[in-house]
């Protein structure tokens, strides 16, 4: 079979190296994928048509998309109508992502625990009700923001700049409509599912540093680095999660009549008074998934083709006991403003010792590895347990240097000595 991944970050070279290590595979396309992942295609991933055009051409049998925006714009809905397979949920579902308050009103119709948050589409309402209700408090954006468009306000005058500045266009069209929510406390972690409409399969758990700086200080970023498992989330909790939040997700599915055949990743919350859902992505994680498929010891492609198919219930998943680690190097500047085109070295010798060096923002000019992003690589190793596969990555994070290189050096601090 042929396939096609849409996407060009760490994330889908991680699908990529994941996915051509499967026997159904001929041939995979990446689309625009990046220097990492070989077999790229020139076609951006907002063409939808020219992706469909592609597919066809190429008689792909099973397009894997990346990214949120492509599903936002309703790639699934396109392709399906071509009769091409495809994994995602169609443009109506992936609102679960791409609307915060549609995703608020699924949670609450359907019982899932989340914090409680009031939907604004003027400020002058908001910013009555922020001064009624009082800091901390959590503003969000509605749409997608690239992960930007959520301030953790501990002050009423955070507060209040948030609402103005989101209000006031910082955010485009995404901050027309914001959500107010309560604050919550504790300690978080990704999970991500498998749902075909019919059944849903838990991923192995994982968590992410979005902060910039060591000790989880600095600004927000798409993410510093990741590990797996979150040792956190214990049997005893993955049943709670489960209970609370996958089978309801399930049911809400099938009773909203959304189409949803793709990867759910939901962002919790553990607070003391249980799991609570921050927010639901509706694709893999970045980086999480370079940690997670790290672990993953079946086919992958199986199981996507039986997430496109509906036939879920037939797989089953089998997981590395080891421990994966995923530490991100991003370029001096990063979230802000970066320079580009620093020439990399060393990443032979890193790959030596078994990490894998997964590419988020490179290019090859005049024959080299240069920089060519905010996040440039996410290097990744297993290891018996977390601290062995801290000491991996690190190991192989050592090896790769070019002038104004960045990185945190405490992924997975939370982890170690649980
Ligand atoms: P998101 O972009 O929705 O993943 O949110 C980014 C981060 O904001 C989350 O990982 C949390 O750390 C934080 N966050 C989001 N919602 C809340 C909330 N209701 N209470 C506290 N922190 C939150
Ligand atoms: N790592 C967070 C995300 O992919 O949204």
């Amino acid at each position: 079979m042929n396939v096609l991944i849409i996407g060009g970050g760490g994330r889908e070279h991680a699908l990529a190296w994941k996915i051509r290590q499967s026997s159904l595979v001929d041939q995979l396309y990446c689309a625009p994928g990046n220097p990492g992942m070989r077999d790229v295609i020139a076609v951006p991933e907002s063409d939808l048509q020219a992706l469909a055009d592609f597919a066809e051409k190429n008689a792909i049998g099973l397009t894997m998309v990346g990214p949120e925006a492509p599903l936002c714009a309703g790639i699934v809905d396109l392709f399906r109508a071509r009769g091409l397979r495809i994994v995602g949920p169609d443009r109506h579902a992936a609102q679960l992502e791409g609307s915060k308050s549609f995703a608020k009103d699924f949670m609450r119709r359907h019982g899932i625990p989340t914090a409680d948050a009031t939907t604004f589409d003027n400020e002058a309402g908001a910013l009555a009700y922020l001064r009624r209700h009082g800091a901390p408090i959590v503003i969000k954006a509605d749409g997608l923001a690239a992960g930007k468009g959520v301030i953790v306000a501990m002050t009423m005058a955070e507060a209040e700049e948030a609402l103005r500045s989101c209000f006031g266009g910082a955010f485009g069209q995404a901050g027309n409509r914001v959500l107010l929510e309560e604050c919550l406390f504790g300690e978080e972690a990704s999970i991500l599912a498998l749902c075909d409409g019919k059944s849903i399969i838990p991923l192995a758990s994982s968590q992410d540093h979005k902060r910039a700086l060591d000790g989880d200080l600095g600004p927000n970023t798409g993410g510093m680095g990741a590990y797996s498992p979150a040792p956190i989330v214990t049997d005893e909790l993955w049943q709670e999660i489960d209970r609370l939040v996958l089978q309801p997700f399930l049911s809400g599915c099938r009773r909203d009549a959304l189409n949803f055949r793709g990867v759910i990743y939901a962002g919790l919350m553990l607070t003391a008074k249980g799991p609570k859902v921050l927010e639901f992505n509706v694709r893999f994680g970045d980086p999480e998934t370079q940690a997670i498929l790290m672990r993953l010891d079946s086919d992958l492609v199986e199981a996507l083709v039986a997430t496109a198919d509906q036939c879920l219930a037939d797989i089953r998943l089998c997981w590395s006991p080891k421990a994966a680690v995923c530490v991100v190097m991003a370029a001096r500047g990063y979230p802000g403003s970066y320079a580009k085109g620093a020439a990399i070295s060393g990443l032979g010798d890193a790959e030596a010792g078994g990490a894998v060096v997964f590419h988020a923002g490179t290019a090859v000019k005049d024959g080299r590895m240069v920089t060519a992003g905010g996040r440039v690589l996410g290097v990744t190793a297993l290891g018996d347990d977390i601290a062995a596969a801290v000491a991996n990555a690190y190991d192989a994070v050592a090896k790769i240097s070019w002038d104004g290189a960045q990185f945190r050096r405490d992924i997975a601090h939370r982890a170690l000595g649980k």
